[in-house]
């Protein structure tokens, strides 16, 4: 048996007025991922091949986007915003090129999870024309309710046209629904606006499936699932529970985290097995980390790979680029940018390295700053092998250090220095025997001599 096809058709023509903002509502990110592309990822996952997304306000900036996130889906635009059955015929034609099934989403109801689609689609593949998937809010005021008759779903009621009687109905409709290809048009077309808000809703298909003797019906889905997002509040509930989830899962894949509410991941982070990761920790996008890394409290980073049982913090920021190989060590109030931390190199302390390579087992002294940048340009620093830069070092870039040189403490580093060489870039220390005992004496006098004079 083929496959079947499958056609996921985003509707993201809603204003989002609510959220204030100048930006699209669908392109509010969770986890650092726009929702709307958190939505046409888990179509994906479940088995759609092709994406119709529906844009209306703001529709430019959408369309940029999804370049990024869905760079194959197919825009259409809902210039006037009439109602969700409205907004899916403006993919008519992706919808007339005959998909077996289709699936239409929300571009603001991003924590849908691909197996509740899948169960759907399983519906469309035993027969249903039409498959809706329902949920139990804790209260059901303003969703549609799906109205039941013997066993058989045979309508969905938006909350402003249901009567008392079906207002107390506690099933409602999470507005996401698996379509049968072959039927979608005719039954599409066949919405009308006769309700309370003057809409063509795609609920209404459900009543008109029903009448033609198609059979159709409601799965059920977890009320946070189906969370629709409206505003500011309810994005950073969606951000919760997108963060609890991919909590449980890096534990369930072999990392330990200490304080796991503490620790915020982004949509792309990939964590490896036993890491550990102490409390308050971000991981902002596009990083790694290997096997048996160890992340210690209140690190930031962010487009960095940590390697395997290689150590970072407390207090440790990796900015983009940061590459820390095997075993190395980037300790507290250190910043690394765009530099290679080889293979057992320390950069222990309170430390900037920035476009730099910082060879195997080098060790890097308290306080030491790479000079990258003259208010233009950025310049590499390059750290041979086994060398040692004392603490309080300036490594003015370009540069490069020389394999197991060492470089004396707190010295501003502007030549070349060469492999084994010891490099001083300092005034060297005088020291006069009793010269300090003098001084005193002399500051001691002055002070008494200004009181005296102060007080005649
Ligand atoms: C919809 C359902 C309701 C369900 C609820 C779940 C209908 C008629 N009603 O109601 O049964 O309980 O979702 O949250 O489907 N959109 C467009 N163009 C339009 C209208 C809507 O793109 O012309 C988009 C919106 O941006 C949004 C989605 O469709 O992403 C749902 O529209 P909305 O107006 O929020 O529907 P509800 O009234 O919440
Ligand atoms: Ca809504």
């Amino acid at each position: 048996m083929t496959p079947r096809t499958c056609l996921s058709i985003i509707l993201a023509a809603g204003e989002g007025t609510r959220m204030k903002s100048a930006m699209p509502k669908v392109l509010h990110g969770i986890a650092g991922l726009p929702m709307v592309a958190h939505v046409a990822r888990t179509a994906q996952s479940a088995g759609a091949s092709d994406v119709a997304l529906v844009v209306g306000h703001g529709g430019d900036e959408v369309r940029k986007a999804a370049e990024g996130f869905a760079p194959k889906a197919e825009i259409f635009v809902q210039a006037e915003r009439l109602g969700t059955a409205h907004a899916v015929l403006a993919a008519r034609q992706a919808i007339a090129r005959g998909h077996d099934d289709l699936l239409v989403m929300f571009g603001d109801t991003p924590l849908v999870e691909a197996e509740s689609l899948a169960t759907a689609r399983t519906g469309l593949a035993e027969g249903a024309a039409v498959v809706v998937i329902g949920f139990r809010p804790p209260s059901p005021a303003g969703y549609g309710r799906l109205i039941e008759k013997d066993g058989r779903l045979i309508a969905i009621r938006e909350d402003k046209d249901c009567t008392d009687e079906e207002r107390k109905i506690g099933f409602c409709n999470a507005g996401l629904m698996a379509i049968a290809g072959r039927h979608a048009l005719q039954l599409l077309d066949e919405v009308g606006n006769a309700n309370a808000k003057g809409e063509f809703y795609l609920t209404d298909i459900v009543e008109i499936a029903d009448r033609a003797g198609l059979k159709v019906m409601a799965t059920e889905a977890s009320f946070e699932s189906v969370l629709g997002i409206n505003n500011r509040a309810e994005l950073a509930e969606a951000e919760a529970i997108w963060q609890k989830r991919r909590r449980r899962k890096a534990m369930l894949d072999g990392a330990t985290l200490i304080a796991p509410e503490t620790v915020y991941f982004s949509h792309d982070t990939q964590i490896g097995a036993d890491v550990t990761v102490e409390p308050n920790v971000w991981f902002g996008v596009d990083v790694k980390i290997a096997d048996g890394a160890l992340i210690h409290a209140y690190s930031h980073l962010e487009g960095a790979s940590v390697g395997p049982r290689a150590e970072i913090g407390p207090f440790a920021r990796l900015r983009p680029g940061a590459d820390l190989h095997e075993k190395s060590k980037v300790g507290n109030f250190c910043e690394v940018k765009k530099a290679t931390v080889e293979k057992g190199a320390k950069v222990n302390h309170l430390t900037y390295i920035g476009d730099a390579r910082v060879g195997a087992g080098a060790n890097i002294g308290a306080g030491t700053i790479t000079c990258n940048y003259d208010g233009y340009s950025k310049f590499f620093t390059d750290i041979g092998e086994g060398a040692f830069i004392g603490s309080n070092t300036s490594l003015v870039a370009p540069i490069a250090i020389g394999a197991r040189s060492y470089i004396a403490s707190g010295s501003v580093i502007t030549e070349e220095v060469p492999e084994d060489a010891l490099a001083f870039g300092r005034a060297r220390q005088k020291t006069m025997p009793g010269k300090g005992k003098e001084l005193r004496q002399r500051f001691a006098d002055a002070a008494a001599a200004k009181k005296k004079s102060a007080a005649e």
